[in-house]
């Protein structure tokens, strides 16, 4: 429902994921110099991806800004990967041209530019995962060219494939052959864009590990908590779990080390509730409160609740989303899989378990980002904020045009001076009120669907609420109003004698 979108989205702000989700201006394409990175459309992109067993295809619209940033970075890379062995061939598809919109959706093309590794015939489709620079692209396709798992025949082999800052998981065979190891493998093709993967006849060349790992073992490599974790279970569902499973720390930590943003992104795509402290990771404290909320964590392990610690540094995004000011910090937010959320500020390392229980055991009050309420508010149009919303549009008994605005958009303030004509023109009108609400600084609730702006909201004296629809003209909108609006009791009175259903109906 509506929540994973506020996350992804929440998450693309934070990560500054390079995608474009819509058209921006149009502009022309510029001059065509000769590319080795190959031009497909639907009329022969089956037969050029057959040709190829290993193929990376680029979707990319003309008008798309990161398209056009990576452009040169996929070409040199393209005119590189040329010459390798095993050959690496880098495509691209336009997805303005009206013949391609079928091969987007069939590969679900969801932003701009979406790369996607094509093995075997297009029968094995992988998401490119890896960065967007020339030598980037170029290092990581090369890994991606080779074989998914990586024979380890040394303890030098070991210690330049397992780091110190990445999950690496590692299969111990006695031989490479049966069913457990070909699981492996299997598990190594479909999961290879997020993890690094090998193996080896012998668990010595292991770093930091035992030497007793004596039948078929797969052991994952962390850079977090325990460090290591070991399974028996060869079952390609189990294995898949387990390496998804372990490869999640207790606490996600969120700054700007761009190697825990994986962790971070599965973190905000995770459909469980979730629990962030924020603070300044260089304060004295940082101990003291990371080592109380890693308790805090292993204690609820498994238990629908997930954590995570934000430096302050990294988090002015999620500040601004959530209405926090830096000055709150030490915080906790809780945000549970409904949107709800439950604030405490100025947070001291013990607060952390008990205020942990009173939200298991929900005696917490909920919290929302609202604007303070207005002292003054006699302009026409009056000013609504989250926490008076109530009182105005379902409480006080009267018509209410509500529109939801932000402060950047144009459309909301070229329909701003309409607003200030209706509103004059029902000044003497003590049944209609015509407010307007800022929906990027309070939480819209949930009675309203808001998914751009502005977004026009009528409620009835009697809470029949309804979507604003019509032309954006002071004249369309008094007479929807008209039309629409609870008639008064008193008039009501005179003129209920008629039983009639004549034109009231809902839109
Ligand atoms: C596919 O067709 C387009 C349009 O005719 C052409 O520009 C492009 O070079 C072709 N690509 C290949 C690999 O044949
Ligand atoms: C975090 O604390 C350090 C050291 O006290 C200070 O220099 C820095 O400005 C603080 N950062 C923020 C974002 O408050």
């Amino acid at each position: 429902m509506a929540v994973s979108r506020v996350w992804i989205h929440f998450a693309v702000v934070v990560l500054l994921v390079s995608s474009c989700f819509s058209p921006a201006v149009a502009e022309e394409s510029v001059s065509e110099e000769p590319s080795s990175v190959l031009t497909l459309d639907a009329a022969n992109f089956s037969e050029t991806i057959a040709k190829h067993p290993f193929i990376v295809v680029e979707f990319y619209a003309p008008w798309c800004g990161h398209c056009k940033r990576l452009a040169p970075e996929y070409e040199k890379a393209a005119a590189i990967l040329s010459k390798h062995d095993p050959p690496v061939v880098l495509a691209k598809v336009d997805c303005n041209e009206e013949i391609n919109k079928e091969l987007a959706s069939k590969y679900e093309v969801k932003g701009f530019p979406t790369l996607k590794i094509l093995r075997n015939e297009g029968k094995n489709i992988q998401d490119y995962k890896g960065p967007r620079d020339a030598d980037g692209i170029v290092e990581h396709l090369k890994k991606q060219v080779g074989p998914a798992s990586a024979e380890i025949k040394s303890s030098e082999d070991a210690s330049n494939l397992i780091s110190e800052k990445k999950v690496f998981i590692v299969g111990v065979f006695p031989e490479y052959s049966g069913e457990q190891f070909k699981n492996f493998i299997t598990v190594a093709e479909k999961l290879r864009s997020d993890y690094d993967f090998g193996h080896t006849s012998d668990a010595k060349f292991l770093p930091r590990g035992d030497l007793t790992i004596n039948q078929p073992t797969v052991r994952l490599f962390k850079p977090f908590d325990e460090l290591l974790v070991d399974t028996q279970d060869f079952n390609v569902d189990a294995l898949e779990n387990f390496i998804e499973a372990s490869s999640v720390p207790s606490v996600t930590i969120f700054n700007k080390d761009p190697s825990n943003h994986l962790y971070v992104t599965k973190f905000f795509n995770s459909p469980h509730a979730k629990a962030m402290l924020f603070l300044n990771f260089s304060n004295g404290n940082f101990d003291s409160f990371k080592s109380k909320f890693q308790d805090v964590a292993e204690h609820y392990k498994g238990k629908g609740i997930i954590f995570l610690v934000g430096d302050l540094d990294a988090s002015q995004g999620a500040f601004q989303y959530f209405g926090l000011k830096a000055e709150q910090a030490p915080l906790i937010i809780i945000q549970n899989n409904d949107g709800v959320k439950y604030l405490k500020v100025n947070l001291e390392p013990d607060h952390i378990a008990t205020w942990l229980k009173e939200y298991k055991d929900g005696s917490l009050t909920p919290f929302t980002k609202s604007e303070p309420i207005p002292e003054v508010n006699d302009e026409p149009v009056k000013i609504v904020v989250a926490n008076s919303l109530k009182d105005v549009v379902f409480n006080s008994g009267k018509n209410v045009l509500l529109e939801f605005y932000a402060p950047w958009c144009g459309h909301c303030k070229k329909l701003a001076p309409i607003l200030d004509e209706v509103a004059v023109s029902f000044e003497n009108d003590a049944n209609v009120i015509i407010a307007k609400m800022d929906g990027t600084t309070n939480d819209i609730p949930s009675e309203f669907e808001v998914r751009g702006y502005p977004t026009v909201y009528f409620s009835s004296a009697t809470n029949k609420i309804m979507q604003y629809d019509g032309d954006r003209t002071a004249e369309a909108i008094i007479n929807f109003i008209q039309k629409n609006r609870d008639t008064d009791k008193e008039t009501l009175d005179k003129e209920i004698p008629v039983q009639s259903d004549s034109g009231k109906d809902e839109l």
